[in-house]
């Protein structure tokens, strides 16, 4: 049965793109700017040809979803390292048996506590190499609601004036993950979704990592945006005060509605983002029901900039 929501999704136009004429994938757009959805393809069973074609797209469109997957902690695994090196991140729990995957859980009977994610980010940011790709696969849906959206940072940056990029370009901006869930929670939630255990005092997180304002996302050679109101805590140099304008200036304008895009999830999706590119953060609408992703992350990458033009 197609309810509501997926009706919406499928009345999408597909508009091909020029990696779907070169890959022969049926990509169909989500986005104006970026995102795309494919639903042709086994990702357990990629020939060289295919492979090439999906890693073109990610890289190309930034957010990807892959209609009807429904993959086993371990394929999920072998999936997601064909997209670079698996990270095994510090600071959340996994699972028992798969220390690559974390379950993303919140329980039915959790009222009023936040989701894991929600507030706009790129996952562990703080990192002295954050990661690249983010896999996320759904296990368990509400029956609505449990979004993710995505906000575009190459397109958030491009769309500053010239002035703003030039004043921009040069600065570097700390982030830390001692603050994850100490601000900015949108909700009015007063506590933790107990399903994702969170390791406080982790020497691999409470501590600030400078990272360029502005950096080049590879595979376009575009300039992006690369701050977030969960892990930037101010701008290199100066105090918090003293950065919190120019931050939430650009907080508000790379989350602009035009510059967004909303994942509303169906069973078999199987979610693919460039955490160099794209902030997300997941709708916490849907107290009463259970919603469990799996989370696998590849590649990583130490943030460059236009300042420096090199990967060191
Ligand atoms: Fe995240």
């Amino acid at each position: 049965m197609v309810d509501a929501i997926g009706a919406i999704g499928e009345s999408i136009a597909h508009e091909r793109s020029p990696t779907a004429r070169m890959s022969a994938l049926a990509i169909g757009k989500l986005g104006t700017s970026f995102g795309v959805e494919i639903d042709d393809i086994d990702v357990r069973r990629l020939n060289p040809d295919t492979e090439s074609g999906l890693k073109a797209a990610i890289g190309e469109h930034r957010v990807v979803v892959i209609r009807n997957q429904s993959l086993t902690p371990t394929e999920q695994k072998t999936f997601s390292a064909r997209l670079g090196p698996l990270v095994t991140l510090p600071y959340i729990k996994p699972l028992d048996a798969h220390p690559e995957i974390i379950a993303v859980l919140k329980e039915a009977d959790e009222f009023k506590v936040s989701t894991f994610g929600s507030w706009w980010h790129a996952d562990f940011s703080y990192l002295e190499a954050p990661p690249i790709y983010s896999i996320l696969q759904a296990i368990e849906l509400p029956p609505r609601g449990g979004d993710t959206l995505f906000a575009d940072l190459c397109t958030a940056h491009d769309t500053l004036s010239a002035g703003m990029q030039r004043l921009l370009a040069p600065l570097q901006v700390m982030h830390s993950g001692a603050v994850y869930g100490t601000r900015a929670v949108a909700d009015g939630a007063y506590g933790r979704a107990r399903g994702v255990v969170i390791a406080r005092g982790d020497p691999a997180a409470d501590f600030e990592r400078a990272h360029p304002l502005v950096r080049i996302h590879g595979p376009t050679g575009q300039r992006a945006l690369f701050v977030n109101p969960t892990y930037t805590t101010r701008i290199a140099g100066m105090t918090v005060d003293e950065s919190r304008p120019m931050l939430e200036f650009l907080y508000a304008h790379m989350t602009a509605p035009a510059l967004t895009l909303r994942q509303r999830w169906r069973h078999g999706d199987l979610l693919i983002w460039d955490n160099r590119a794209v902030v997300h953060l997941a709708v916490n609408d849907y107290d009463g029901h259970r919603r469990l992703l799996h989370r696998t992350t590849a590649g990583s990458e130490r943030p460059y900039s236009p300042a420096t033009s090199t990967i060191d």
